[in-house]
């Protein structure tokens, strides 16, 4: 029988490299990937917890999967990711979901090949759940979405607690790895053809490496190192903190070219009052500040952030506020969420939750606001010419490119597939609420 595998990621980047890890591993096996999940014989789902909707859809998927698992023996179920760190999710498995073949977590990843070797030879299912991260598993292989560009974690885990947020349990505390493994790892992607990478880690501004011979490597510290490998032509980063976005970060903005002029920056809300009892340790205030000092190093800087709608207890002026930040900042781009109460978090437990017809309203307000000042500021690119790394062939619009510019916004144009992988320079025509349009210029 042939071996082949699919894979669904339903959270964020961390979530998705980790598949990639996982793809990696199963490469190492000998299975090949196949675009269709009717025709893997192994199908992990890599799940996320941060929110409802994604706990939803993990389980819709996972149903639909027990009428083949019923009638095919040699099917291989797997489910891993955020939600299995929780033990409500483990106890539903375990009484409703019977028939899954191997559960794992976040922090034992690197045991998928003798997990999942078990499951088959032995014909009985595996559930490991490591409650700690312990060691970093250095040189774990992953197979890359892009060949051009590739997702680079530097850290695991969150100590934040943020009050909403499910992260800090399922992820673990924070973890540095090393800067050396960093570089390391990034030189041989570059070898493969990378040219640009994506830095992960719940908090990168908190990264604190320890180098070989002594000290500490602060993340600006990190950015210089990683920029001085040749061949790599753009670093960026996610998620950052505004908590710990230290003057030296703003610095490196400003002076290392190999850093794209973009920040993803969440603020959550715009009262400062929530902000506390979101845990955030920043004030409106503060938050506006780092935006200035950003804007006044960078002028060109974009800025996105996430921001959660009907936290408990949010009044209607608080959301105001929200609103008002918006209009201040004037975000590029902003992802939005309802606020989604999380099983073990403080939030949860507070009184006063909001309607969800209120979240909704507010939800919708805020959108339409977000998206009149994206709109507003892509057609402002209209007429310039802008450095895009082509990275693959656009989705909604079939024989076109997609790729992005150096400050994160994506572009389609017309191209030939064997640009892929390279540096192209396009005129913007036109600016869409979350895309640009262009054309190659010679
Ligand atoms: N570490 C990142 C965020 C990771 S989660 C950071 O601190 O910026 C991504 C986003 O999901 C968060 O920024 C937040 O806006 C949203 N989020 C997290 N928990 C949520 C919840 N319980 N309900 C709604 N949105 C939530
Ligand atoms: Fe969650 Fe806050 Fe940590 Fe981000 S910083 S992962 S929002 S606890
Ligand atoms: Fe990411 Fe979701 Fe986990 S956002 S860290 S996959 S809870």
């Amino acid at each position: 029988m042939e071996k082949t595998f699919h894979i669904t990621t339903f959270g964020c980047q961390m979530n998705e490299h980790d598949s990639e890890i996982l793809a990696g591993l199963l490469d190492e096996m000998g299975y090949r990937a196949v675009p269709d999940r009717e025709e893997a014989q192994v199908v992990i789902l890599n799940t996320c917890s941060v929110r409802e909707n994604a706990d939803k859809r993990f389980f819709g998927t996972l149903g639909q999967l027990k009428r083949r698992k019923t009638a095919d023996p040699d099917f291989v179920v797997c489910v891993c990711g955020c939600m299995m760190q929780q033990q409500h999710i483990i106890d539903t498995l375990k009484t409703k979901y019977p028939w899954v073949d191997l559960v794992f977590g976040t922090h034992n990843i690197h045991r998928f090949p003798a997990l999942l070797e078990n499951v088959i030879r032995q014909k009985d299912r595996e559930i490991e759940i490591w409650q700690d991260g312990g060691e970093i598993v250095e040189g774990m292989p992953a197979r890359r979405l892009h060949r051009c560009k590739a997702l680079v974690n530097i850290m695991y885990g969150c100590n934040n607690f943020c009050t909403y947020c499910i992260v800090p349990y399922t992820r673990g505390r924070e973890r540095s790895r090393r800067p050396e493994d960093i570089v390391k790892e990034i030189r041989e992607l570059t070898a493969d053809g990378v040219r640009e990478v994506m830095l992960l880690g719940q908090n990168v501004n908190s990264y604190r490496g320890e180098p070989e011979d002594g000290g500490v490597c602060s993340f600006a510290d990190l950015i210089l190192r990683i920029a001085e490998i040749d061949g790599l032509e753009r670093i960026r980063f996610m998620t950052s903190h505004p908590k710990d976005l230290s003057d030296e970060l703003i610095r490196v903005f400003a002076d290392c070219d190999k850093l794209c002029k973009n920040i993803h920056l969440p603020v959550q809300s715009g009262s400062s009052e929530i902000m506390k009892r979101m845990n955030r340790h920043y004030d409106r205030e503060q938050y506006l500040e780092i935006i200035r000092k950003l804007r006044e190093a960078v002028p060109e800087i974009t800025i996105s952030t996430d921001i959660i709608v009907g936290f408990p207890g949010e009044t209607e002026e608080q959301f105001e506020e929200t609103l008002s930040l918006v209009e201040e900042v004037r975000y590029d781009s902003a992802f939005t969420f309802l606020y989604s109460p999380r099983v073990g978090t403080p939030a949860a437990e507070l009184p006063e939750q909001i309607p969800e017809e209120v979240k909704h309203r507010r939800f919708n307000r805020l959108v339409e606001l977000v998206d009149s000042i994206s709109a507003e500021k892509n057609s402002a690119y209209k007429g310039r010419v802008e450095r895009v790394l082509a990275e693959g062939t656009s989705k909604r619009n079939p024989g076109a490119l997609s790729g992005r510019t150096d400050g994160f916004k994506l572009v389609n144009f017309k191209g030939e597939n064997d640009l892929i992988g390279q540096f192209v320079d396009v005129e913007i025509t036109e600016g869409k609420t979350f895309s640009l349009e262009g054309r190659i210029v010679q």
